[in-house]
């Protein structure tokens, strides 16, 4: 059945619901580059506004899910499950919860993008190991999971095509923060990589990309809406992204904190989302493990090396130390009341370790550790951040935004708790 673009989009600036059919139609038509980038420009506009309700945002998912490919994971030994988080500061989270996950006994097919903007990469931190590649083969990707249960590596070309267009085109018209879009193109990656379970880690906060506990609340009911429409048992769980997480900010940083956890040590932060994930997946994976046993033990770094062995990595190399260092010190006695996540992220991204725009390179060895947490007492003088760059120019340009990434104050405060609420129903449950 044919539809005209010019009324589909008048029909949506008025605040009409779009049929499924029409919505297949316009963007099939859209991918044969038949309806027009400003026509699906006017179409995201009338979006952003008037939204889209549940049975149009499930035929919009599934028509950006079949404008590719999607993984057929059905012929593994093991149940698979993955994790996506909503982006944050610190956010090393997968790289420890992807092997745990997998020594628990799942697959889990984490099929990742790069970073944009203040929040890292997982594959631009792995890419900080000396041999280790992100581009996988579908051939391979199965390989790895059916014998070691791991992979993380670059989702394919192939993967919901038309998000790259739609995002790209979100980017450049003021659409991008729009509930039904985010979800969308969140969800139609994650279910064309074919996992049958899914956790989603919906940051909440200050360094988060929506800020708002009500509205973070709405993306995750949505997502979780979406991913059980399309038969992916989804969970979603809201955390705090106020402050960074754990201590290390930047590439080859966080890769060392990753290897602390792992070996059972590192910061508590990190071990307690980990293991929240980890438990949910478990559970979802239908197994009866115990996550923290896992970690303890050493099996999940155990699988860590195996993973990055499996895709060239040399887990035992050198990772890349900066050639300029810099500490940031308390002005005064005090007790610190907030440590600012979306500044110390950024702090990071001008260091060197994020890129402005998809084709910048990254540095490896770029970053920030976080020297004091929330509620910590400070001597005057005493070290708060550490900052690591390759170029002394960085520093210059980081320091005004580090300076002002922390406030002090001379009351005890009490940490605001990292686990915010589960989300186990969708919107239309
Ligand atoms: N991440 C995505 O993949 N898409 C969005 O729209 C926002 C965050």
């Amino acid at each position: 059945m044919s539809f005209s673009a010019p009324e589909l989009i008048a029909a949506k600036r008025d605040g009409g619901a779009l049929n499924p059919a029409a919505i297949t139609w316009l963007l099939e038509a859209y991918a044969r580059r038949e309806v027009a980038d400003e026509q699906m420009s006017a179409m995201l506009m009338a979006i952003f506004f008037r939204g889209l309700a549940p049975d149009e945002l499930r035929a919009w998912t599934a028509a950006m899910i079949d404008s590719g490919e999607r993984l057929d994971l059905s012929g593994l030994s093991r149940p698979t499950v993955d994790k996506h988080s909503t982006g944050g500061v610190g956010d090393k989270i997968s790289l420890i919860l992807v092997p745990l996950v997998a020594a628990c006994g799942a697959a889990v097919p984490q099929l990742s993008g790069r970073g944009l903007g203040h929040t890292g990469g997982t594959l631009d931190k792995l890419e900080s190991i000396p041999g280790w590649r992100a581009n996988l083969t579908n051939e391979e990707i199965l390989d790895q999971l059916e014998t070691i249960g791991a992979v993380v590596c670059a989702a394919g070309e192939g993967l919901a095509p038309i998000d790259k267009r739609l995002y790209a085109l979100r980017d450049v018209t003021g659409t991008v923060e729009s509930i039904p879009l985010i979800s969308s193109s969140i969800m139609s990656k994650k279910i064309a990589e074919g996992t049958a379970s899914l956790v989603l880690d919906v940051k909440v906060g200050r360094g988060a990309f929506i800020k708002d506990e009500a509205q973070s609340l709405l993306l995750a009911a949505t997502m979780v809406d979406i991913g059980r429409g399309q038969g992916v048992n989804t969970v979603a769980q809201l955390s705090n992204m106020n402050a960074p997480l754990g201590r290390c900010v930047g590439n080859a940083l966080e890769v060392r904190e990753t290897l602390d956890v792992l070996g059972g040590a590192g910061p508590d932060d990190v071990r307690e989302l980990t293991l929240a994930l980890a438990r949910i997946m478990v559970e979802l994976a239908g197994l009866d493990v115990d996550p923290a046993e896992k970690l303890d033990d050493g099996s999940a770094l155990a699988t860590y090396r195996d993973m990055i062995r499996a895709q060239g990595g040399d887990p035992d190399a050198q990772l890349a130390v900066a050639t300029h260092r810099e500490t940031v010190t308390s002005p005064r006695e005090g007790v610190v009341t907030s440590i600012d996540a979306l500044k110390v992220g950024v702090t990071a991204w001008r260091l060197g370790a994020g890129r402005a725009r998809k084709e910048d390179p990254v540095s490896a060895a770029a970053g920030v550790e976080v020297l004091v947490r929330e509620g910590d007492r400070v001597e005057a003088g005493q070290p708060l951040f550490e900052l690591h760059a390759d170029d002394v120019a960085h520093l210059d340009s980081a320091r005004p935004v580090i300076e002002t990434a922390f406030t002090l104050g001379d009351d005890a405060v009490t940490r605001s708790p990292l686990l915010l609420a589960r989300v186990d129903q969708g919107l239309t449950d």
